[in-house]
């Protein structure tokens, strides 16, 4: 996730880039820069760290009135100087910004090595202007380079490129990542969100898959991929910056949530070759997994709930040993760990105290290393052997949402990997996969519980407790549910294996207690619901979140989830529960992204 602007009108430029990408920092703040056109030369300004440091290098008497700028969060390549975009060609007579990944960009980058390019960069996105730079050379016309540039990329990507054969001109191109459109009186915009041009027009066209555009000081031009003009349908935008910063919605954490379908996709991109999990990074580690006695997963909060599903299904996959254990626990706890022990750390921001220690004793001991982390160049993901990155983008909201389900979906393929490395077969891999790779769909009509979750929702509102049960992989979901609850709202919730209720927590079970059952494994849905029963006879209002299958007839309150192999229900599960704690937080009227007494990033003991 990346943010662009882009204009070119009667007025300097750079003013509207700047709070363009003021209001997109959202989208990513690791660096940022802006490349400004005049006839004789393109001049480029970066910098490393949020906007502001960008804005000490420019002065304010820059009047060039054609100009691109970017805030990055990376993907490839960690924040620096060199990474961040704009990314120009040896001449520096072309500049491009880019948002989104090129999958193929390894393969065109030896291709344009060979042609006798350089490359300054670690980035995936240079290669598209060095592409670009090599098209035009043949034929000087830039709407061909450019479709010819994008006909070859893998991925996904929203890019604009402004050069000095036309000056005056931005050229814009999309597929998957998104790109918006404006005109006023003052000239013609593009950005990556509708927040970057709010304060200059609500005139607003957003482009489409395939779709091109034109972009002049007082002309706008959309074409399709072949190349034939497109007649736009502009629309008056409806909110203001605050609302259209969380796209509408009335929180990040609702917005985050609702985002979960897409970063799924782009945390999937490129994982696969037909029914086999695609991991270069595991492959290349110098390993040799004959001599890996045991795997342990270790994190902290919503990421060690992440652990607790993986460590189940390392069980389930590999036949290996395996644990789980809070990183804070680990780093304490004088662990039986050596160089046959490969340990998995697990952060969104790769920043988290407790994990960092308990990497570093891990390293201490010898163990294999490796890193399921969100942030790019982070100090978890510098110091493991080996690194996975989510591509769940920035996380505003503190209470963890599209985090977990990409370190779900990300740590089953490593997994998946460990088994296929361990040489054991994984029954029903087949199946698996084509799951993995149905789950931004599954995620999708996960979502559409929303108006049943609501309702449900409501019965927290006099409520101070609240229990979560499941079994196996239920389990984790259980403990997130609660997590997510508590957090928010503030009410009290515990979470409970379900066959362990009998074994005291029952005591606390009375008329209209609130107990949510996650029973979506076929093995021991049936135990689970024995279970339940037993709290309803005691008076509780039993939720069941199950399969679209179960036989739940005796039961008030059932959401069911979409059709999924067992082992991915978890993803789906979650974002119902996630649902369950915003809605019950609405009902207490809760600061739903700033919950009290809790910080995004824990960097203290
Ligand atoms: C809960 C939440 C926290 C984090 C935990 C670890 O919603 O966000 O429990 O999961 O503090 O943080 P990271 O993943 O950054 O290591």
């Amino acid at each position: 996730m990346c943010g662009i602007t882009g204009f070119t009108g009667k007025q300097p430029a750079l003013p509207f880039l700047l709070q363009g990408l003021s209001k997109l920092e959202y989208r990513g703040y690791d660096s940022a820069g802006v490349t400004l056109v005049n006839s004789r030369k393109l001049k480029t300004w970066k910098a490393k760290g949020r906007l502001s440091e960008l804005e000490k290098l420019l002065s304010r008497n820059l009047t060039q009135s054609c100009g691109i700028g970017h805030t990055r969060w990376a993907t490839h390549g960690v924040p620096s100087n060199m990474n961040a975009h704009p990314h120009m060609n040896e001449e520096e007579t072309i500049s491009v910004v880019h948002n989104g990944i090129v999958e193929n960009y390894a393969s065109l980058k030896e291709e344009l090595l060979a042609q006798g390019y350089h490359f300054q960069s670690d980035t995936d996105s240079e290669v598209i202007v060095q592409l670009l730079d090599s098209y035009y050379r043949r034929k000087p016309v830039m709407k061909d380079a450019l479709m010819r540039t994008v006909k070859r990329l893998e991925g996904s990507y929203a890019l604009c490129v402004t050069s000095i054969y036309e000056p005056n001109t931005i050229y814009v191109a999309k597929q998957e990542s998104p790109m918006v459109l404006g005109r006023s009186e003052e000239g013609t915009f593009c950005a990556s969100d509708a927040p970057a041009l709010l304060e200059y027009t609500r005139e607003i066209l957003p482009l489409q898959d395939g779709q091109f555009a034109i972009l002049n000081k007082d002309s706008l031009e959309v074409f399709d991929a072949k190349g034939k003009t497109v007649i736009p349908q502009w629309i008056h935008f409806p909110y203001d910056v605050q609302a259209a910063q969380k796209n509408g919605y009335d929180s990040f954490m609702m917005k985050e949530i609702h985002e979960q379908p897409s970063v799924i996709r782009e945390t999937l991109r490129g994982r696969f070759h037909g029914s086999r999990v695609v991991l270069p990074i595991i492959d290349q580690l110098d390993v040799d997994w004959t001599t890996i006695h045991q795997t342990i997963f270790i994190a902290c909060g919503t990421a060690y709930h992440a652990c607790v599903y993986a460590d189940i299904l390392y069980r389930r996959y590999t036949g290996g040993l395996s644990s789980v254990i809070p990183a804070s626990e680990f780093r304490y706890s004088n662990p039986a760990v050596d160089e046959h022990t490969l340990c998995v750390f697990v952060s969104q921001s790769g920043e988290t105290a407790d994990t960092l220690a308990a990497l570093k004793l891990a390293k201490a001991r010898g163990c294999v290393t490796i890193a399921v982390v969100n942030v790019l160049g982070s100090s978890i993901a510098r110091q493991t052997d080996a690194v996975l990155y989510t591509a769940a983008g920035p996380e505003i909201a503190v209470a963890s949402t599209k985090a977990y389900t990409t370190q779900l979906v990300l740590l089953h393929v490593l997994v998946l990997k460990l088994a296929e490395l361990l040489q054991h077969r994984v029954r029903g891999i087949t199946r698996i996969i084509a799951d993995l790779k149905r789950l931004p769909e599954i995620t999708e009509q996960a979502l559409e519980t929303e108006p049943e979750v609501k309702k449900l929702a409501h019965m927290l509102k006099d409520k101070n407790d609240a229990y979560f049960i499941g079994r196996q992989l239920d389990y984790p979901t259980a403990l997130e549910g609660a997590l997510k609850l508590k957090e928010i709202s503030y009410v009290h919730a515990d979470a409970y294996y379900a066959g362990e209720l009998k074994h005291g927590p029952i005591a606390l079970i009375e008329q209209d207690t609130v107990v949510t059952a996650i029973a979506t494994q076929p093995e021991v849905c049936g135990k689970t619901i024995s279970n339940i029963k037993e709290t309803v006879a005691r008076g509780a209002n039993v939720i069941l979140i199950t399969n679209p299958d179960t036989d739940a007839k005796e039961f008030k309150y059932v959401v069911r989830i979409p059709e999924v192999t067992p082992e991915l229900a978890a993803i789906p599960s979650a974002v119902i529960l996630q649902l369950f704690a915003y809605y019950g937080a609405k009902e207490k009227g809760c600061d739903i992204d700033k919950p009290r007494n809790l910080a995004k990033s824990v960097t203290v003991e």
